[in-house]
């Protein structure tokens, strides 16, 4: 596959504007409804469309009989229009003459039971037979499309791995076994790394090892760990082979849309988006959440981690709400403009939406689309209509860098691991730690790179490993050797515990504690006291944990805070440690929003850090700038209006601002700054 740094390869692909967008399944609708979809598009000044993202029975209605005729009629008339076209490579949900022909690409869960079709997307990552067909068609879309003036942009597929990331059919299972190979070389190899002297698994040859389906009693950490790392690196070949095809016949640059969200994690993204000639994202509000908009933030920025701090492309959200949640909200007054914002203020350059024209039948016809079941009389179609206006206005913004000191580091390797059976406390989650670091930095104003382990981590002041339990020797060493040249690091508990196999790191000789960090953070960890559901523990210095509680060992470091109650009373629970010319805090519980936030306030000034804001959690306040032109945006999701220091043009309202900002309850302002 080529191998790029995203966004380098495809550098104006958002042709200097900030994309207004949109999923279009015309499929779905008579031919007479067409032009006049596209006409109100114009209207509401979209320009760029997605569309044969399920298009696979229209224009291949029977085995290698292919009718591309309403899809040359779609394309021609977005082209006059001046729309450029997402195309879909169309392969995402088989269609039923396929699984009826070859029910061997249904997919099987790991209690052997089959998915059936009659959703989306049965089918199996690793059945050849699924794949020849789906490529086939991939050649003859990009042989017809590959050149076509309107395409802007090849979507492979739909989402990969949003339903059907895990299969545990014979098929997937040969085809984990060569992946094993390649990773170990030899069987002894795989068993000393999973450990399968434990409970009588030793492997006597390959082809004793089957994926981790539904077993009686826990199943070996390490073997579900490898199941997941395939599983996500065989989603990624599928799509190699897609753009392999699209690349015979295109030059046109191909991406597909991650799914960087709290309820999807099947997918190592750190890997994928080196692939990608652009990085694309699909992001809903999460209504089952306490904070829905400080999770988006938290998806946008790590959304930009991966694009490497280029602009990226919000591939689908929704106008208002979804369809797929226990209770779908619908967006308040000012909530679409703000999260919007938001994604824009963390680098995204083009806006799109689930879908254009609200479903009259199927799964999702009660999901919000720009244009809804009521037509053009209604609220959300002039609030389509204004966000387009506002996107144009939005510009300048186009091609902007977003410029962050501090960084929180996220794996999914370990969110997976923690997310196994037969830990301390289910509680523990790396995902949901890195967000309270992240929500604690954001509350005070401080804008935030999400970074992989191994990262290079120099041109930050401060940065937060948060949870993350396993990771390999050089990411260990990485981290440690940037505290030592001079870097301040926050470590929260169970962290650096685990190798990249899920070892635990220990010295057998006992010369040595335990742990990745214990001499950089001048402690380490004798005993785990999780707390119960519910319950929390207050520390000497008023602050509350929950989830967590520990014996800490200070060996070098400096106690900060004890426990204060429960049975670990008068024990370390936030301690500080001088390594070589850097500082290293580690904390022993997961501190509640407000003792995160002020540990938060103390430990960027220490960093030499300045938040460029004091408003906390409902105001955002993020700089993108290109060049000496800076943005200022400000996104009030508070009550009260709140105003700040700056001069030059409002891009919201066109004013021009003399000296400060007025940012009305509920309002988003970006301010252009330019030097005089
Ligand atoms: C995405 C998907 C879309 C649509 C949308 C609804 O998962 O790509 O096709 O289903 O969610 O929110």
């Amino acid at each position: 596959m080529e191998r790029h740094q995203p966004g380098q390869a495809a550098s104006n692909w958002q042709g200097d504007s900030i994309v207004f967008g949109c999923d279009y399944n015309p499929e779905q609708w008579p031919a007479e409804v067409w032009s006049d979809d596209v006409a109100l598009m114009v209207e509401a000044g979209i320009g760029m469309v997605a569309i044969n993202i399920f298009g696979w029975a229209t224009v291949e209605p029977r085995d290698g009989e292919y009718d591309f005729s309403r899809l040359d009629t779609i394309v021609e008339l977005l082209h006059e229009n001046g729309i450029r076209i997402n195309l879909g490579t169309g392969t995402s949900s088989a269609p039923p003459w396929l699984s009826t022909k070859h029910p061997e690409i249904l997919p099987v869960m790991a209690d052997g039971t089959t998915r059936w079709p009659g959703g989306r997307q049965a089918w199996c990552p690793s059945s050849p037979v699924f794949r020849e067909y789906a490529v086939r068609l991939v050649g003859k879309v990009a042989e017809r499309y590959g050149a076509h003036p309107a395409v802007a942009l090849w979507h492979v597929s739909n989402e990969l791995g949003c339903h059907n990331a895990l299969c545990y059919c014979d098929v997937s299972a040969a085809s984990f076994r060569r992946w094993l190979q390649s990773r170990y070389g030899t069987i002894e190899r795989l068993n000393d790394a999973w450990g399968t002297s434990f409970w009588s698994q030793r492997y006597g040859t390959w082809g004793e090892i089957l994926p981790p389906r539904a077993t009686l009693a826990a199943g070996n950490p390490a073997h579900v760990h490898d199941f997941e790392r395939f599983s996500s690196a065989e989603l990624l070949d599928y799509y190699g082979q897609e753009l392999a095809v699209i690349r015979t016949a295109s030059t046109i640059p191909v991406t597909t849309n991650f799914m960087v969200t709290a309820h999807i994690r099947t997918q190592d993204y750190w890997r994928w988006a080196p692939e990608m000639d652009l990085i694309a994202n699909d992001h809903y509000l999460d209504h089952r959440l306490e904070h829905p908009e400080r999770e988006l933030s938290f998806s946008a920025d790590l959304t930009r981690g991966l694009a490497n701090g280029y602009p990226w492309m919000l591939m689908e959200t929704a106008i208002s709400a979804v369809s797929w949640q226990p209770r779908n909200i619908a967006k308040t007054p000012g909530e679409l403009t703000r999260t919007v914002a938001s994604h824009i203020a963390r680098g995204a350059d083009a806006i799109c939406f689930f879908q254009w024209r609200a479903s009259r039948q199927g799964a999702e016809k009660f999901h919000s689309a720009l244009l809804p079941h009521a037509g053009t009389d209604s609220k959300i179609w002039r609030e389509a209509v204004e966000l387009g206006a506002l996107l144009e206005r939005l510009a300048p913004v186009a091609g902007s860098r977003v410029e962050a000191r501090a960084a929180v580091m996220f794996s999914w390797e370990s969110w997976w691991a923690l997310g196994a059976d037969s830990h301390p406390s289910q509680d523990v989650d790396h995902l949901r730690e890195a967000h309270r670091a992240y929500a604690a930095l954001r509350a005070n104003g401080v804008t935030t790179d999400i970074v992989p382990p191994g990262a290079d981590l120099a041109d930050y002041s401060l940065v937060v490993v948060p949870a993350l339990y396993s990771l390999s020797g050089t990411e260990a060493i990485a981290i440690n050797d940037y505290v030592a040249a001079g870097g301040n690091v926050i470590v929260t508990f169970f962290s650096g515990l685990a190798d990249e196999e899920l070892r635990m790191r220990m010295d057998v000789t006992r010369a040595k504690p335990p742990g990745a960090f214990a001499e950089m953070l001048g402690a380490w960890t004798e005993e785990f006291f999780p707390l119960n559901a519910n319950e929390s523990v207050v520390l000497d210095d008023g602050s509350r944990g929950s989830i967590w509680s520990e014996v800490v060992r200070v060996t070098t470091a400096t106690v900060l805070a004890r426990f204060a109650d429960g049975q670990l009373a008068g024990h370390p629970a936030i301690v500080s440690n001088a390594f070589g010319t850097g500082r290293a805090v580690y904390i022993a519980t997961a501190l509640d929003d407000e003792a995160f936030r002020s540990l938060m306030a103390r430990e960027v000034m220490a960093a030499g850090i300045a938040g460029v804001s004091s408003f906390g959690s409902d105001v955002e306040v993020v700089v993108r700038s290109k060049g000496p032109d800076r943005f200022l945006f400000v996104i009030n999701h508070s009550a009260d209006d709140v105003s700040i220091a700056g001069t030059g043009n409002e891009l919201t309202t066109g004013e021009s601002v003399a000296r400060t900002l007025a940012v009305p309850a509920g309002a988003v302002r970006v301010l252009h700054e330019q030097p005089r």
